[in-house]
């Protein structure tokens, strides 16, 4: 994949980190636009919660990367009037990572775990007790004299996030009381968001180029907000841009090879590797990934989301395959 792209999952992540504290995230449920379905569950949950005077049950999200996991989990840390706590299970190696973040949560505090279902054996052992039980058993000592004391942890909610809900143990998935699916914006609500967003960055959109935005960020509020950046950057150089109009919109996410649809250029290559290598498939996930010199998960849980989505490619038992409508788009775009 590009280093330059966009949307890719290590720039996400990336985005992720140095996006904690840009002040672009909505900080309660009421400023948090669209994810309707998902918003009206947590916001019953909370208000249950605090009336009882209770941590919130523990919450699973999943989908794709960029759709508001992390801020959903800043969100409800805030709503329930407590710290949030975050990390990710690549940072949680150790044992000792993940006890010292349990032992030392307050009352009711959020744990938010990103990309949970990377945690270890060991990690995710840990975490069984603590969710269930409210407790820790550690190993004290070694070989023969070795011992397991409890330890007992205060009431937390753990906010777990994923790209790839399959692949989560059943054990842990199970000791999940809400699991949530976020999917991609719609229009409507994207249009909301690069408005509030461009507010937030002192921008002057018509729009129209409010709504050209919308188009070309795959549905992912984090790209919309990207691209805002990119664009925001292109006026300033171009100078004395005082309100911006759908053209200059375009011409600066042209330089980012974005085109018309929001697709850059490993979506493109993987459906020009589909249409001219392969006839339009069906091809395998480890074939395309080898054929695009892409890690296979990436691929499946970044890139593929939202060429399914808009229905360029399809997923069949014998692999994937392009869609009359992908093909029309390939060539109708041809550089
Ligand atoms: N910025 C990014 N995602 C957002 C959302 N869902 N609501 C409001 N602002 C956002």
């Amino acid at each position: 994949m590009p280093k330059d792209r966009l949307m890719d999952a290590e720039a996400l992540r990336g985005e992720e980190c140095s996006q904690k504290d840009d002040g672009l995230r909505p900080k309660s449920l009421n400023e948090y636009i669209g994810q309707s379905a998902l918003k009206q569950v947590l916001g019953i949950a909370v208000e249950a919660a605090l009336g009882r005077a209770e941590a919130l049950d523990h919450v699973l999200l999943y989908g794709p990367p960029g759709l508001g996991k992390t801020t959903m989990a800043m969100v409800l840390a805030k709503e329930l009037g407590v710290r949030c706590r975050i990390t990710s299970a690549p940072a949680l190696e150790r044992p000792r990572d993940i006890v010292g973040l349990l032992v030392n949560l307050q009352p009711r505090e959020v744990l938010f775990i990103d990309e949970i279902h990377r945690l270890t054996r060991v990690a995710e052992e840990l975490l069984y007790p603590a969710m269930e039980d409210r407790r820790i058993d550690l190993t004290v000592g070694r070989g023969g004299t070795a011992r397991t004391r409890a330890l007992e942890l205060p009431p937390f909610t753990l906010v777990g996030a994923t790209t790839r809900a399959g692949a989560l143990s059943s054990p842990l998935r199970d000791r999940f009381g809400l699991i949530q699916r976020l999917g991609f914006y719609g229009l409507d609500d994207l249009k909301l968001i690069v408005q509030r967003t461009s507010d937030l960055l002192h921008l002057s959109l018509t729009e129209e180029a409010c709504l050209e935005v919308s188009r070309r960020c795959r549905g992912t509020p984090r790209i919309a907000n990207r691209l805002l950046r990119r664009i925001r950057d292109f006026a300033a150089v171009r100078g004395s841009v005082l309100l911006i109009e759908p053209r200059l919109v375009d011409e600066a996410l042209q330089l980012h090879h974005v085109d018309t649809l929001g697709l850059d250029q490993s979506d493109r290559r993987l459906l020009e590797v589909l249409n001219n290598n392969h006839g339009g498939g069906p091809v395998g996930l480890e074939t395309l990934a080898a054929a695009l010199s892409e890690d296979s998960t990436t691929l499946e849980s970044v890139v593929e989301p939202f060429l399914l989505q808009i229905g360029f490619i399809q997923r069949t038992p014998r692999g994937r395959i392009l869609t009359e409508a992908g093909r029309n788009h390939l060539l109708s775009t041809k550089p």
